[in-house]
């Protein structure tokens, strides 16, 4: 049996090598505990749904430039967001995102709501952000899992059941691991390692903060993982 992956492992590295975004807190400001601004979180995690971290940077400072606060957006003329947007495509997320920025102002006097489900009952907020957001700008214990955490989780406990049918116990693995302190940090330090070793095609395996406890690792099948059904 090999040991545990833990968060500790994880969150060491990465205290050291974590991605510069600017919806992140810088790294010293992060060890003294301070969490990003939930505005920020949520329009971060609503441009990345579908959209690459390099793409969302520009829109990123220009929105938060324009409209520092949700209350600023929620007040801006609708055509005025729309032409912000232009490009990063999926128009639908725009218009939920003035739908749920004035829901915020009407019904939560311009603060989000600090739970996974009161986020989660917001327009355009389902399950993967609201448990990004509370775990990120809120520091609650969720599990926030994408296709990063999939992977990785596919690969430290070597599951050999195919996606999606193994998208439940790859869950309930990372909900194991989610640790009660940083949860955000933890959460996106687990996407960091997706994007960076943890990579689809030949992963850094030698490099990577969690080789010792990765069972994929060991059984040699970590660039193969996680198996998919044929669509
Ligand atoms: N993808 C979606 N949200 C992210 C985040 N907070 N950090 C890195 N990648 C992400």
């Amino acid at each position: 049996m090999r040991e545990k992956p833990r968060a500790s492992e994880l969150l060491a590295w990465y205290d050291r090598h974590a991605r510069d975004m600017p919806w992140r807190v810088p790294p010293g400001a992060r060890k003294a505990g301070q969490r990003p601004d939930p505005y920020a979180v949520w329009l971060s995690e609503v441009m990345l749904q579908q959209t690459t971290v390099a793409a969302v940077r520009g829109y990123f400072h220009r929105f938060t430039l324009r409209w520092p606060t949700v209350s600023d957006l929620a007040a801006a003329q609708d055509t005025q967001v729309m032409a912000e947007w232009a490009g990063l495509g999926y128009y639908a997320r725009a218009r939920n995102l003035m739908k749920c920025a004035r829901t915020v102002v009407a019904e939560h006097g311009g603060e989000f709501p600090d739970t996974r489900e009161g986020l989660q009952a917001l327009p355009g907020i389902g399950p993967y952000t609201a448990s990004a957001i509370a775990a990120i700008a809120f520091g609650r214990p969720e599990t926030v899992v994408d296709g990063n955490v999939e992977r990785v989780m596919a690969r430290l406990y070597d599951v050999a059941t195919p996606l999606p049918t193994a998208k439940k116990e790859l869950t309930q693995l990372a909900d194991g691991i989610t640790p009660d302190q940083r949860p955000g940090d933890y959460a996106q330090a687990v996407m960091d390692l997706g994007a960076t070793i943890c990579t689809p095609r030949n992963p850094a395996c030698g490099i990577c903060p969690w080789r010792a406890p990765c069972r994929a690792r060991a059984a040699g099948t970590a660039p193969d993982l996680p198996l998919k059904l044929p669509k």
